[in-house]
């Protein structure tokens, strides 16, 4: 596909607040699954090893209730914006839930994995994955039981395709930080390279990360990210 380079290349991060109003819970903040939570016994490799049915049920719930959720309308201006907008556009995902998918999102970089997929720890195959996983779960390609995990990034773990997104995110000239919280390392590094390259950033949130962004939008992301892309777009929807 061939991008009109005289537009701004967009590069979008989101997090869980993208989500939060399809009814998947945010990790930090009133009803946050890190809540009462321990996140070393539930989200690191650590974990995984020393009590695998604890760190399989953790994930098993959430991806049951995923299933039974819906995108919302801040997903489906993100998906719009990918598909009529003819400058470049990345979509750079902390969410390891579909709804950008299911929202019609032509392509999702997401760099903490999928609850969605499986990865074998034998052979290292990924494939989706909607049923609970257990010590009894085969792996569809070398068949060995017991050894599927979920395909996410735990804590400790390196995030995926952060040496394209780097360069994609050098490359931008408007960044969008949607529902995230800017805690966590390196998606909260993102914007830090984007400013280094004099894009503007705005900050899409219920409250402010003071300081960093050149402007913060403050509201729930349904209706301030599709007032967004209505006036990206030059249109109403
Ligand atoms: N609209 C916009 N923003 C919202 C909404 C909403 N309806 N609801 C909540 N938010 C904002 C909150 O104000 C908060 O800043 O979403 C953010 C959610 O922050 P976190 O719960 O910390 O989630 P996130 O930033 O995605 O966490 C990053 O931490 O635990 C890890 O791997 C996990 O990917 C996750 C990462």
């Amino acid at each position: 596909m061939t991008h009109n380079s005289t537009l701004p290349h967009i590069v979008i991060l989101t997090g869980a607040g993208v989500s939060a109003e399809s009814g998947i819970p945010t990790f930090r903040g009133p009803g946050g699954l890190w809540e009462g939570r321990d996140i070393t016994e539930l989200a690191t490799p650590q974990a995984f090893r020393a009590q695998p049915h604890v760190v399989q049920r953790f994930y098993n719930e959430r991806r049951q209730i995923l299933l039974t959720k819906q995108p919302n309308a801040a997903h489906a201006a993100i998906a719009r914006l990918q598909k009529e907008y003819s400058g470049r556009i990345t979509l750079i995902s902390q969410n390891i839930d579909d709804l950008h998918e299911r929202g019609g999102s032509p392509e999702v970089w997401h760099i903490h994995g999928e609850l969605l997929k499986s990865r074998c720890t034998h052979c290292g195959a990924v494939h989706e994955c909607r049923d609970d996983l257990d010590t009894a779960s085969a792996c569809p390609a070398c068949h060995s039981t017991g050894k599927l995990r979920p395909h996410v990034v735990w804590f400790g773990e390196t995030p995926l395709f952060l040496e394209e997104l780097d360069a994609r995110t050098r490359d931008a000239t408007l960044f969008a930080a949607i529902g995230t919280s800017g805690l966590v390392y390196p998606a909260a590094n993102f914007v830090h390279i984007a400013r280094s390259r004099d894009a503007r950033c705005i900050e899409f949130n219920l409250e402010s990360s003071d300081g960093v962004f050149d402007e913060f939008i403050p509201g729930p992301a349904t209706q301030t990210v599709t007032a967004w892309v209505d006036s990206l777009l030059g249109h109403t929807h």
